[in-house]
This record gives C-alpha cells, sequence and structure tokens, in this order.
C-alpha cells in the first residue's frame, strides 16, 4: 500500500470510527487516535520522508486537507451526539400534566378550637373583647386578689403546680379578670372573655386532665345585675346546645363571686326528660359564675359601692365531651387522627 493509499485508508477508517462513537468522551479519544501526536497521521509524516521532493508539498496539502476532512466528520458527530443527549434529557424529565395529582389532605381545627371560636364569636357579637394572659401566673393574681387567702381550702397545694412560693401555673382562668381590672386606669365598664389552658395537678383520667381549657367572663359596669348574667349564659347554652335549651341557676360557693350559682342546661340530648347523659336529671351542670365580689373589685382598685359585675367560668372540654359525647378527656391531648378528624 502506497502512502496515498494509506492517506485514503485512514479518511475511510476515521469515518466509519467517528460514527459509531456515542459519547463526547469517547469522541476526543477517538481524535487522540487518527489527529493526535502518536496517531495515524505520524505515521504518514514518516513515510513522506521518502516521497520525491517534487511530490512532497503536494503530498502535504492533500495530507492536511485529510486531517481537516476528519476533523469535520468529527464535529459532525458531536452534533448529532449532543442532539441525543437533549432528547434523552427532555425524554426523561417530561412532565405528564394528564396524570392524576398527588391528594394532600387538608386538616382540620382541633375540636377545642372550634368550640372557642363558636363562643369567641358568640362573645364579640355582643360586644365583648377577648383578653389573653399569661398561663405563669402570680400567686397574687391566682388567688390573693380573688379573695382567696392564704390559708384558703381551695389553695390545697395538691391543686396547685407551683414554680417558686409566688409563681404557679394558673389554675383557672380568672386571674385574668384582675389583670384586666387591675390594667383599666380609668376604673371603668369591662366586657371581656378570656380563653386559655389552665393547669391542676390532677392524677390523668378519663375526666381529670393536668392541662385543660377554660373561657372566663367578665362584665363590670355600675348596672349589670344577676339577670344579665342569667340572659347571657342562656345565649351560651343556646349557641352550643341548640335553640331549644334552658338554663337554670343553683346557689353555690365561689370566693370571688357573691352570690355564686351554678349553671345547669337542659339536657341536649333528651330534652330534659331524663337520660344516661344527664343522670336521669334532665339537666347538665356546664358552668360556674356569679356577681362579682365586692372583695374582688377593691383589690383591683374599683369601688363597690358604684360598681359591680357578673363572671363566669366554663370547661372548654365539659363543653365540647357533652356535646358530641366524648368519654374521655385524654382523648383531646393525644392527637389521634381518628378522633381528630371526625370534627373536620
Ligand atoms: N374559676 C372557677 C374554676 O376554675 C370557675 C369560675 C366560677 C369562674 C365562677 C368564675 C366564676 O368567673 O364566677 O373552677
Amino acid at each position: 500500500m502506497n502512502v496515498y493509499e494509506k492517506l485514503e485508508q485512514i479518511k475511510k477508517d476515521a469515518k466509519e470510527h467517528i460514527g459509531l462513537v456515542k459519547s463526547i468522551h469517547a469522541l476526543n479519544e477517538v481524535k487522540a487516535k487518527f489527529l493526535g501526536k502518536k496517531g495515524s497521521f505520524s505515521e504518514i509524516m514518516m513515510l513522506m520522508k521518502d516521497l520525491p521532493n517534487d511530490e512532497k508539498p503536494k503530498f502535504g496539502q492533500i495530507t492536511n486537507e485529510a486531517k481537516q476532512i476528519i476533523l469535520d466528520y468529527i464535529e459532525e458527530q458531536k452534533t448529532i451526539i449532543e442532539a441525543a443527549i437533549v432528547a434523552d434529557m427532555l425524554k426523561s424529565e417530561t412532565i405528564d400534566v394528564t396524570l392524576p395529582g398527588k391528594k394532600f389532605e387538608i386538616g382540620s381545627l382541633h375540636l377545642l378550637t372550634q368550640i372557642q371560636n363558636e363562643i369567641e364569636d358568640l362573645f364579640v357579637g355582643m360586644g365583648y373583647e377577648i383578653m389573653e394572659g399569661p398561663e405563669i401566673e402570680i400567686d397574687e393574681y391566682n388567688f390573693e386578689k380573688l379573695n382567696l387567702p392564704k390559708d384558703h381550702p381551695a389553695r390545697d397545694m395538691q391543686d396547685t403546680f407551683y414554680i417558686s412560693e409566688d409563681t404557679l401555673l394558673r389554675t383557672h382562668t380568672s386571674p385574668v379578670q384582675v389583670r384586666t381590672m387591675l390594667n383599666n386606669e380609668h376604673k371603668n365598664a369591662i366586657k371581656i372573655i378570656c380563653p386559655g389552658k389552665v393547669y391542676r395537678r390532677d392524677a390523668d383520667d378519663a375526666t381529670h386532665s393536668h392541662q385543660f381549657m377554660q373561657i372566663e367572663g367578665l362584665v363590670v359596669d355600675e348596672t349589670t345585675s344577676l339577670s344579665d348574667l342569667k340572659g347571657t349564659l342562656l345565649a351560651v347554652a343556646k349557641k352550643m346546645f341548640g335553640e331549644g335549651r334552658e338554663i337554670r341557676l343553683r346557689p353555690s360557693y365561689f370566693p370571688f363571686t357573691e352570690p355564686s350559682v351554678e349553671v345547669d342546661v337542659s339536657c341536649h340530648n333528651c330534652n330534659g326528660k331524663g337520660c344516661n347523659v344527664c343522670k336521669g336529671t334532665g339537666w347538665i351542670e356546664i358552668l360556674g359564675a356569679g356577681m362579682v365580689n365586692n372583695n374582688v373589685l377593691e383589690a383591683c382598685g374599683y369601688d363597690s359601692t358604684k360598681y359591680q359585675g357578673f363572671a363566669f367560668g366554663m370547661g372548654v372540654e365539659r363543653i365540647a365531651m357533652l356535646k358530641y359525647g366524648i368519654n374521655d378527656i385524654r382523648l383531646f391531648y393525644t392527637n389521634d387522627v381518628r378522633f381528630n378528624k371526625q370534627f373536620k
């Protein structure tokens, strides 16, 4: 094979090889094989020495042309490979917009939050403001100013989580009454409800929880009477347990109210006839209330000869349990979705 034939052979080989290459990396290797320092052309250059001198320039020219042709093959193949890479990418990254989407389950408010919202709506509609107070409270507000002096039995250490001698986890939302009256510089009328968490040193069981929720109410002005309290609580009973409900007040005792009452609602389950929900009585106790004790008004800077008020406090879990027939208070705090999602 003479040198011209050899050159033709190289071109032919190159064309075949290059056409088979599938990656840029392999293409670079093939390029080195043909055009690199130790490639096919270095051999041609060796052979060129043996050509007659007058043929050398001509041969040099065809050699260069051959190199250029091979470079063109490589360039062509490169374009083909790159197009294939893009096509592959497009294929693997295609999104089928006709596939059904993933379904995201929408959560819902916790039942206690729902009850709280319902009661807040009712009271905001009646012109009340919503107040909040801290869960870590001072003894003075949780007890002392609510007419619960140091030796009062309701202050039994058993019931209270003390943090220090005079700080504790509030045992009820009533201290928010104290805070609101103390903070009122003008010592004028107040109309608030205070929802929030409270804590008691109880062993948890079906009806006790060391943490639960209350909603407190306080109205202070110059004319408020027990009948205003009764009308207000009737509205609560109807809102939470249905239009047909009635309420009754029974005398009771709380240090911070005088007189104090326990409020019963006619049973929503049997309509007052007597069933297992109301233990056969037709009535269910739902909250404590009363006229604000003069000692409390005075302790909070109000003139009790001029101002009077009513207050009430209800347990949110209790209302939820009665309304939905829930028999274990711990269900509110154990976050079992099977329970929670029943109240969407
Ligand atoms: N603080 C009382 C409790 O936790 C509930 C209560 C009763 C609140 C009568 C009041 C009230 O405001 O007037 O048991």
